[in-house]
C-alpha cells in the first residue's frame, strides 16, 4: 500500500510527513493508492490495518466498543471502553505507531486531558518519552492520575486549550513528534469507529451524533464513511451532527459564514470540548456539508441533565463532555432536524471514571436554550442567554 498527504485546501499532494501544507497552510489527509477495508469483527482497530497507513503496530486493544441500543432510541457507541477511556486510543494507536515508523523519540500534545492520557499510555507502551502540555486548573482529575501515572511530563500553560496548542506546535517545530488532532495519521486511526459501526450495525446509520471541540473525531468518522461509499462497502452515509456546548461554539457560526471567528475566552462545564479556536474546523464544514449534517449548540444544563439521563436510565457513566451527544440528539429531535424514525448514533467519547464530578442539574433555567455562539465573542457571560436578533 502505497500512501500520501494531500492538502485539503489547495489539493498540493505532499510525499513525506508534514503536519500542515507547504504551499497554503492547509490542513492535510492521509490517501491511499489502495484500500482494503475487510468488514469483520476483529479484537483491535489494528482488524483494519488495510487502511491504516503505518508499519508499526502498537497497540492496546482499542477499538471494537460496544455499541447498545438506548431506551432513547438511539444507538450509543460507548467509547468510554477503550483502554485509557476515550476514543482518543484508536487515533494514538496510530499516531505512535508512526512516531515508532519515523523513528522519533519524543511526543508532544496540548491536551484538555483525553489526549495527554492516551498519549502517555501510548507512549509508555512504545518506549516513547511524552510530554503533555495542559491549560492550569482545567483538566479533571482522573486524566491528571493517568499522566502520572504513565510517567509524562506536564507542562500547565496560563490560559485556554488553544494556548496550550500553541506551545505545543512550538515543541513539534523542535522536533518533537505532535499528536494533536492536526496531525493526519491520528485521524486516520479515529476513522476506524466508522467501519466499526457498519459491521455492528450492517448498514450505515442515518445518523452519527459526536461532541465537538477541537473537530478531529467528526472530521474522521465521515472520512471513514467516505471510504465506505468510495469502496462501494455502504449504500448510503449518514448525516454528521455535531455538538458544542454553547459557551464553546464557533462551528455553529463558521457552518454559516465559511470561516471561523474564534471564541476568545470559551466556557462549558465539558472540560474536554472547552475550545475557542478549533484546528480542524475546514475539515468539520466539509464533513457536515458533505453528508448533509448540522451543528448544534447546547447549553451547560442539557448537557448536564443528558449526563444523568445516561447514567440513570441507560446505566452509562459518561464524561460531561460526552452527554453532549445526548443533549444534541434531543435537540436535533425537537427541532425536527433527526426524526425518531431514523437510526441514529450518539458518539458516548468518554468514560465518567476521569471526571467523577457529579453534578445535579436544578429546573431548566427560564432561557434554556442556549446558542450563546451566535453572540459576537466577549460580548458577555456565556451560557443560557438567548439568541440576540439577527
Ligand atoms: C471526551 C471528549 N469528547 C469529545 C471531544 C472532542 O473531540 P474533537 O476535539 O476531536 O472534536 C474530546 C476532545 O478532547 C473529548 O475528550
Ligand atoms: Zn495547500
Amino acid at each position: 500500500m502505497r500512501t500520501w498527504l494531500r492538502c485539503v485546501e489547495c489539493g498540493r499532494v505532499v510525499e513525506g510527513f508534514a503536519y500542515r501544507c507547504p504551499s497554503c497552510g492547509g490542513l492535510l489527509e492521509v490517501e491511499y493508492d489502495r484500500l482494503e477495508i475487510r468488514l469483520e469483527r476483529g479484537e483491535s482497530i489494528w482488524s483494519f490495518s488495510g487502511a491504516l497507513p503505518v508499519r508499526e503496530r502498537v497497540s492496546l486493544g482499542e477499538g471494537w466498543t460496544p455499541l447498545v441500543r438506548g431506551r432513547s432510541g438511539a444507538w450509543l457507541k460507548y467509547e468510554g471502553s477503550n483502554p485509557t477511556g476515550s476514543f482518543k486510543d484508536r487515533g494514538m494507536a496510530v499516531a505512535v505507531s508512526h512516531a515508532l515508523d519515523l523513528r522519533c523519540g519524543e511526543a508532544v500534545c496540548a491536551s484538555t486531558g483525553n489526549t495527554a492520557a492516551s498519549m502517555a499510555a501510548y507512549c509508555a507502551r512504545a518506549g516513547l518519552e511524552a510530554r503533555v502540555i495542559v491549560p492550569r486548573g482545567k483538566v479533571a482529575p482522573g486524566k491528571v492520575a493517568q499522566l502520572v501515572a504513565h510517567g509524562a511530563s506536564v507542562e500547565e500553560v496560563d490560559g485556554y486549550f488553544d494556548d496550550a496548542l500553541d506551545a505545543a506546535l512550538a515543541a513539534a517545530r523542535g522536533g518533537a513528534y505532535l499528536m494533536n488532532s492536526v496531525n493526519p495519521y491520528r485521524l486516520e486511526g479515529q476513522k476506524t469507529l466508522a467501519y466499526e459501526l457498519v459491521v455492528q450495525l450492517g448498514r450505515a446509520p442515518d445518523a452519527v451524533v459526536v461532541p465537538v471541540g477541537n473537530a478531529g473525531n467528526i472530521s474522521a468518522i465521515w472520512k471513514g464513511f467516505r471510504e465506505l461509499a468510495g469502496l462501494g462497502l455502504v449504500d448510503g452515509t449518514p448525516r454528521m451532527v455535531g455538538v458544542q456546548a454553547a459557551g464553546a461554539a464557533p462551528l455553529v457560526r463558521a457552518m454559516e459564514t465559511g470561516r471561523l471567528d474564534p471564541v476568545g475566552e470559551p466556557e462549558t462545564v465539558a472540560s474536554a470540548i472547552r475550545i475557542g479556536r478549533p484546528v480542524n474546523w475546514p475539515k468539520a464544514v466539509r464533513a457536515v456539508r458533505e453528508s448533509g449534517g448540522t451543528i448544534l449548540a447546547v447549553s451547560d444544563w442539557e448537557i448536564d441533565r443528558a449526563r444523568l439521563e445516561l447514567a440513570r436510565r441507560e446505566g452509562l457513566f459518561v464524561e460531561t463532555a460526552s452527554a453532549a451527544a445526548l443533549a444534541g440528539y434531543r435537540r436535533a429531535l425537537e427541532e425536527g432536524i433527526l426524526s425518531a424514525e431514523e437510526e441514529a448514533v450518539l458518539v458516548l467519547t468518554g468514560s465518567g471514571l476521569k471526571d467523577p464530578e457529579v453534578r445535579l442539574p436544578g429546573p431548566r433555567p427560564a432561557t434554556g436554550r442556549a446558542t450563546a455562539s451566535r453572540r459576537p465573542p466577549g460580548s458577555g457571560p456565556p451560557g443560557e442567554a438567548p439568541c440576540p436578533p439577527g
